[in-house]
């Protein structure tokens, strides 16, 4: 199935929940929400209270991206705060399974990311666990960045690998998605296509995901 998740990045930040309305009725399928650390990433971002105040604006499920060093000392915080699926990097959880299952045992969807140097090898013990993998498809930190072509290997890869164990995993891809690129993104294996510039590029928002939709599925 596939899943458009804007990244509200690239938002107007003035206006958030206006932004968020929006996406919504643009055909958005979730709500892919970007917290930077200053420290794992060179960028900042925002926290739970912020996430706090836009749940009441939609009921379209909250994507909680975590580029974090620290992501467990907020977990609570996020889930509290509304997060539906919370995703960690794996480049700095020493206890990785442990990690999974305590956002598991909280009762929301636990995911996975991997930055583009990450071996995807650090997945296949914890697999079965997983909701979703998440692709870098740029270094993380900012939005509009050019998507990394090796990428569409690496996506093949894991879908090779949660098809050879059998179980049911989504592969999110998140950095340089475009209507342009995305038919060759989900031909390797995506099916969840977080978006940021592309959406936000001042085209009419619905057209733009309408169309994502369209060539994903070619
Ligand atoms: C990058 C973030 C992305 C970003 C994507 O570090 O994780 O979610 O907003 O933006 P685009 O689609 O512009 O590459
Ligand atoms: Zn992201």
């Amino acid at each position: 199935m596939i899943k458009i998740a804007p990244s509200i990045l690239s938002s107007d930040f003035s206006k958030l929940g206006e932004e968020i309305k929006s996406l919504e009725d643009a055909g958005a399928d979730m709500i892919h929400i970007d917290v930077m650390d200053g420290h794992f990433v060179p960028n900042l971002t925002l926290g739970p209270p912020i996430v706090g105040a836009i749940r009441s604006v939609t009921d379209l499920p909250f994507d909680v991206h975590l580029m974090m060093d620290n992501p467990m000392d907020f977990i609570d915080d996020f889930i509290d705060a509304g997060a539906d699926n919370i995703t960690v990097h794996a480049e700095v959880l020493s206890h990785l399974h442990r990690s999974i299952m305590y956002i598991k045992e909280k009762g929301v969807k636990a995911s996975v990311a991997l930055n583009p140097s990450t071996p995807i090898d650090v997945l296949e013990y914890v697999l079965d666990e997983l909701d979703m993998v998440l692709i870098m498809t740029v270094n993380p930190g900012f939005g509009g960045q050019k998507f990394i072509s090796p990428m569409l290997g690496k996506i093949k890869s894991v879908k090779d690998m949660i098809n050879s164990k059998g179980v049911n995993v989504d592969i999110q891809v998140d950095g340089g998605i475009s209507p342009h690129n995305i038919d060759k993104v989900s031909a390797a294996g995506a099916n969840i296509f977080v978006a940021g510039s592309s959406v936000f590029s001042g085209q009419d928002r619905r057209l733009t995901i309408r169309k994502m939709k369209e060539r994903a599925n070619l």
